[in-house]
């Protein structure tokens, strides 16, 4: 399938590099972004077509597009992308509105067209087989658990960092994503959540790039500090900061009545796994790397400096492999995984999290989605060269 990219910023490189390099199901053949000297930096690294956000829209060869924009363009973009009779496929979060987000599904519905949404890293070996051995039974059912994502905020490495400190930015609402889609695919949808809330700094100082050492006045809340329950009764406690140094707490730990996992960091698609089946004995490690989504890829993006996700060492980055499921299940004519309902769900998890820090009260939620059937490699090595 012929795709085309809206938004050519951070994170735009790892999406022409791994369709080039990776995937063998689409071509990325032109992008578009409001700053043309953006595009143009893309079109010559990758010598694809550089044009005006409508000429892509237009242009009849594509049938898909990728919307690489900042979270509080991603609703307008991907409404004119499927407005101009494309699917799309957005990065993260589907939009900062729920009832945006629920519009866009509705409106590909009536256009019969496909709605996708990052994040993919949940498709990677590190979600994929927790999500086995908590399928088989090894840890039994899953009771409670605990998620944590704490760091000092993205100002430190990424050049224009305005966004992750306005409405539509903060930890939730960015890694929120990586996270809430990791836990409904291991456990299901969530039914009610309740938080509390901290801004500690009041400004931010830019640590990269041209604009370093200016100031941005931050406007929402940075550290977010949430009980989740889960329609299957798990009860989750959840920790989202951009005001934390260092810590040691575990990305996703879940406890279950014959056991306890310790789940990968759901922003990466490799990693290791940790269980432990037995009262009183150490973890064991699981190791993904031998898997599909789960080898070391990285050294080999050639990504921009500033991309912290390019630049990880020690993980694998498949980000787009989610574009390859979507156009696979276009052509099946089945629904695909990064959903618009899972992404939907999501956005209303975060959301009610962000609301009930606001309101002081318990939310409960009205979206559902199904859990994702597993991807494994007898499925997404057709994928890969
Ligand atoms: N940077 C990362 O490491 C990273 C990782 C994973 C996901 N993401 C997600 O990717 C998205 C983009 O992040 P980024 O870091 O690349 O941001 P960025 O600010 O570096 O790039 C965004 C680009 O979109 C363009 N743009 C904004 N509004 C537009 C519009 N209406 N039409 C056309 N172009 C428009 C901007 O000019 C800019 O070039 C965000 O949703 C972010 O959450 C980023």
């Amino acid at each position: 399938m012929k795709v085309g990219v809206i938004g050519c910023g951070n994170i735009a490189d790892i999406y022409f590099h791994n369709a080039k390099n990776f995937f063998n199901n689409f071509e990325i053949i032109a992008c578009a972004d409001l700053n043309p000297d953006a595009s143009k930096k893309y079109s010559e690294k990758y010598s694809i077509k550089n044009l005006s956000v409508e000429e892509l829209l237009s242009n009849e060869d594509i049938q898909l597009v990728i919307n690489l924009t900042i979270p509080n363009a991603h609703f307008e973009v991907s409404k004119s992308i499927l407005n101009s009779g494309k699917h799309s496929y957005s990065e993260k979060p589907i939009s900062i509105e729920f009832d945006e987000g629920k519009e866009l599904l509705n409106l590909a519905k009536s256009k019969n067209l496909y709605v996708g949404s990052a994040p993919d890293t949940f498709l990677g070996a590190g979600i994929q087989k927790s999500k086995q051995i908590i399928e088989d039974g090894t840890i039994g059912e899953i009771v409670l658990g605990s998620i944590s994502m704490g760091v000092a905020g993205h100002e430190i490495w990424h050049p224009n960092p305005d966004f992750y400190y306005k409405y539509g930015g903060g930890p939730i609402l960015d890694m929120g994503p990586y996270y809430f889609s990791a836990l409904v695919n291991l456990l299901g949808p969530v039914k009610s959540v309740y938080s509390q809330s901290r801004t500690v700094y009041s400004q931010r100082e830019i640590g990269s790039g041209e604009r370093k050492g200016e100031k941005i006045v931050v406007d929402i809340p940075t550290t977010l500090i949430s009980q989740i329950e889960f329609s299957n009764g798990a009860l989750i406690d959840s920790f989202f900061s951009f005001d934390v140094y260092k810590h040691n707490k575990s990305h996703i730990e879940l406890f279950g009545t014959k056991g306890a996992i310790n789940v990968p960091d759901p922003n990466m698609f490799g990693g290791e796994i940790k269980i432990c089946d037995e009262k009183k004995s150490d973890w064991k490690t699981i190791k993904t790397d031998d898997m599909n989504l789960g080898r070391l890829n990285t050294n080999r993006t050639g990504g921009e400096k500033n991309d912290k996700a390019n630049e990880d060492p020690t993980s694998a980055n498949f980000r787009g492999i989610g574009v390859c499921e979507m156009i696979d299940s276009i052509k099946e004519n089945k629904v695909n995984r990064c959903s618009g309902e899972l992404s939907l769900h999501v956005l209303e998890i975060m959301q009610s999290i962000l609301k009930s820090a606001k309101i002081d009260e318990k939310v409960n939620l009205e979206s559902v989605t199904n859990i994702p059937q597993s991807f494994l490699d007898t499925e997404n090595g057709k994928f890969l060269k």
